[in-house]
C-alpha cells in the first residue's frame, strides 16, 4: 500500500474523477469566497486536477494557474473548454515555490481545495508546500486549505474496512481502506470490477493532519491562521464541523 508517488492518485482516478467527485465540495461557495479573497491578484491552485474548481474560478474572471503531478488529470483539464488557456506546471506541489507558473508570479490566493494538501503523505512535505506557497503570495495574499477535520480520536481504532461504493449488474466498485491513526495515515483502494474485464485498482493515501497540526505546519512556513470556517460560506467552525476552510496569512514580524 505504500507505493505512493506524487502522480499516483491522479493517474489512478483521472478517468472517473469528474463522474465520482463532481459534487464532493461546494464549488459555488468556493468561487464566491476566493473571488473575495484574491482581490485583483491571480490565484494558484495546488493539485488543480481536471479543473473542477479552477475552471469555475476562471469563469468568474480570475486569472488561474495550477500545479499537478498527474499528466492524466492535466489531459482531462486541457480537453475542457478554457482548460488549455490556464498556465499549468506538472510536478510535485511540495515544490510550489520553484514550480508555480508563470515564473515569478505572486498570488492573491494559493488554494488547496478539498483534501488536496493531504495527498502529501508526510508532514515535512506538507510543511514545505505551505512554506513555498507563502513565498509566492502577493502582498496581503493568503493560503487557503480546505479539508476534512481529521481528528485522531474520531478516526477510530486502527483497522481495515470494506464498503460498497456502487453496485450495478455490470459493475461493482468496492472501497477498501485502512486507518492508521498513530501513523496519521488513511489509505485504501477502490477495487473496480467489471464482468469480463481485468480488475482495476485505484489506490489513494492521505496524511490525516488535524487542524491544530496544520496550524503548526503553516506556522513553520511563516504563516498564521487568519480565519477558520466550517465551510466556504462562513459557517462557524465548531466541534461538530466535518470540514474546515482555513485561511493563512503571512505572520507579522
Ligand atoms: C483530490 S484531487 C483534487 C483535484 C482538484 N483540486 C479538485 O478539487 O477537484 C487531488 C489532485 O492533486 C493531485 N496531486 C496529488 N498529489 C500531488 C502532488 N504531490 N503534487 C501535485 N499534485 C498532486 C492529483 O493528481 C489530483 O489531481
Amino acid at each position: 500500500m505504500d507505493r505512493h508517488e506524487p502522480e499516483s492518485y491522479g493517474d489512478a482516478f483521472a478517468d472517473v474523477y469528474d463522474e465520482w467527485y463532481a459534487d464532493v465540495s461546494d464549488v459555488e461557495g468556493t468561487v464566491a469566497r476566493v473571488v473575495e479573497l484574491a482581490g485583483d491578484h491571480p490565484v494558484l491552485e495546488l493539485g488543480i486536477g481536471t479543473g473542477r474548481v479552477a475552471l469555475p474560478l476562471a469563469a468568474a474572471g480570475l486569472s488561474v494557474s495550477g500545479i499537478d503531478a498527474s499528466a492524466a488529470m492535466l489531459d482531462r483539464l486541457r480537453a475542457k473548454p478554457g482548460g488549455g488557456a490556464l498556465a499549468v506546471a506538472r510536478g510535485d506541489m511540495a515544490d510550489v515555490d520553484a514550480l508555480a507558473p508563470p515564473p515569478g508570479a505572486r498570488f492573491g490566493v494559493v488554494l488547496a481545495a478539498f483534501n488536496t494538501l493531504f495527498n502529501l503523505v508526510d508532514a515535512d512535505e506538507q510543511r514545505r508546500c505551505l512554506a513555498g506557497a507563502a513565498a509566492r503570495l502577493a502582498p496581503g495574499g493568503c493560503v487557503v486549505v480546505e479539508g476534512n477535520v481529521f481528528d485522531p480520536a474520531g478516526l477510530g481504532p486502527a483497522g481495515d474496512s470494506v464498503a460498497v461504493r456502487s453496485l450495478t449488474p455490470e459493475r461493482v466498485v468496492l472501497s477498501v481502506s485502512r486507518a492508521d491513526p498513530a501513523g496519521h495515515r488513511l489509505s485504501g483502494q477502490f477495487v473496480d470490477l467489471v464482468d469480463g474485464a481485468p480488475v482495476r485498482l485505484r489506490p489513494w493515501a492521505l496524511r490525516t493532519t488535524t487542524p491544530a497540526e496544520l496550524d503548526d505546519l503553516a506556522g513553520a512556513g511563516g504563516l498564521v491562521l487568519a480565519e477558520r470556517w466550517g465551510g466556504w460560506r462562513g459557517e462557524p467552525f465548531t466541534d461538530e464541523s466535518d470540514v474546515h476552510v482555513s485561511v493563512y496569512r503571512i505572520a507579522p514580524v
